[in-house]
C-alpha cells in the first residue's frame, strides 16, 4: 500500500512544521509525517524549513543565529492565519515525544544546505534512538554527504536521497552511498524512471503530490509513498476502489 506522508505535516491546512500540522495529519489518517530539522546557535534541534525564519514567523534572520530561547519567542502560526497565531517552533525532541506514542512513521529531512549544521546527523540519531524510533524513521537530505555520514556511523538507520532532477539510474547511485529510497521531485517520476526503480527494488516517494490525478498515477505505479500537503484528501483517493 502506498504510504501517505504529510509534507511538513498537514501543511495545506495548517502552518507547516508545527504541532497542530502534525496532529492534523494523524487525525486525517496519514501513515507518516515529514519534517525539516535545523540547529540553533546553542545546538538545539528545531523543526523549520527555511534557513531563515522570515517566511514562517514574525521574526527575521538565520535559524543558526538564534538560541533556542530566542527562537521560541517567535510566532510560527500567525503568518498562516490569525487562528494559529502564537504557535511556537517545535523541537525535534517535542515531536519525537509525541509521535513515539502514535503509530506514525517519520521522515526527518536533514536541512544541511546553504547552511551546514555541524553535528546535525549525530544529534538527530541520538534523539531518534532515545525515543526508540529507529524502526519507524527515514532520514533524508539533499546533502548526500550528510547521508553518507549517517550510513557510516549508524548503518541501522534508513536513509533516502532527495533530488530534483538529472540523476542517471539513481537506484545504483543511492545504493552506492548506502541509501535505500528515492525521494524525488514530482516531474522526475515519469513511467520509465518508476519502472527502473521498481525493477531494481528501490522504493520511490515523490514530492509534493497534491493533485488527485497524480495521487492515482503514483498509486497505480506502485510507489512506496508520496509526500502531500493534503493528507486527508490523499488518504481518501488512495483508499478509493
Ligand atoms: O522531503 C520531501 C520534500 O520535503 C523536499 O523538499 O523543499 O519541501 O523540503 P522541501
Ligand atoms: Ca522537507
Amino acid at each position: 500500500m502506498m504510504k501517505i506522508l504529510a509534507h511538513r505535516g498537514s501543511s495545506g491546512t495548517h502552518p507547516e512544521n508545527t504541532m497542530p500540522a502534525f496532529e492534523e495529519a494523524y487525525r486525517a489518517g496519514a501513515d507518516g509525517i515529514e519534517l525539516d530539522v535545523q540547529m540553533t546557535k546553542d545546538g538545539a534541534l528545531v523543526i523549520v524549513h527555511d534557513a531563515k525564519v522570515d517566511r514562517t514567523s514574525n521574526g527575521t534572520g538565520w535559524v543558526k543565529d538564534f538560541t533556542l530561547d530566542e527562537i521560541k519567542e517567535l510566532d510560527f502560526g500567525g503568518w498562516f492565519s490569525e487562528e494559529f497565531s502564537g504557535l511556537r517552533i517545535p523541537t525535534l525532541e517535542e515531536v519525537l515525544d509525541w509521535i513515539s506514542g502514535t503509530s506514525l512513521e517519520l521522515n526527518i529531512e536533514l536541512k544541511n544546505g546553504a547552511v551546514r549544521h555541524a553535528g546535525l546527523e549525530d544529534g538527530v540519531v541520538r534523539l531518534v534512538r532515545q525515543y526508540r524510533m529507529e524502526e519507524r524513521v527515514i532520514l533524508s537530505s539533499f546533502n548526500h554527504y550528510s547521508l553518507v555520514d549517517v550510513h557510516r556511523n549508524y548503518s541501522d538507520v534508513e536513509t533516502a536521497i532527495l533530488f530534483m532532477e538529472g540523476l542517471y539510474e539513481p537506484w545504483h547511485y543511492a545504493r552506492s552511498i548506502g541509501a535505500n529510497g528515492l525521494h524525488c521531485y514530482l516531474p522526475v517520476a515519469v513511467p520509465e524512471f518508476l519502472q527502473g526503480a521498481q525493477q531494481n527494488g528501490m522504493p520511490v516517494r515523490p514530492f509534493t503530490v497534491n493533485k488527485a490525478a497524480h495521487i492515482r498515477r503514483f498509486k497505480d505505479a506502485g510507489c512506496a509513498g508520496i509526500f502531500t500537503d493534503f493528507p486527508e484528501r490523499a488518504v481518501k483517493i488512495r483508499d478509493e476502489s
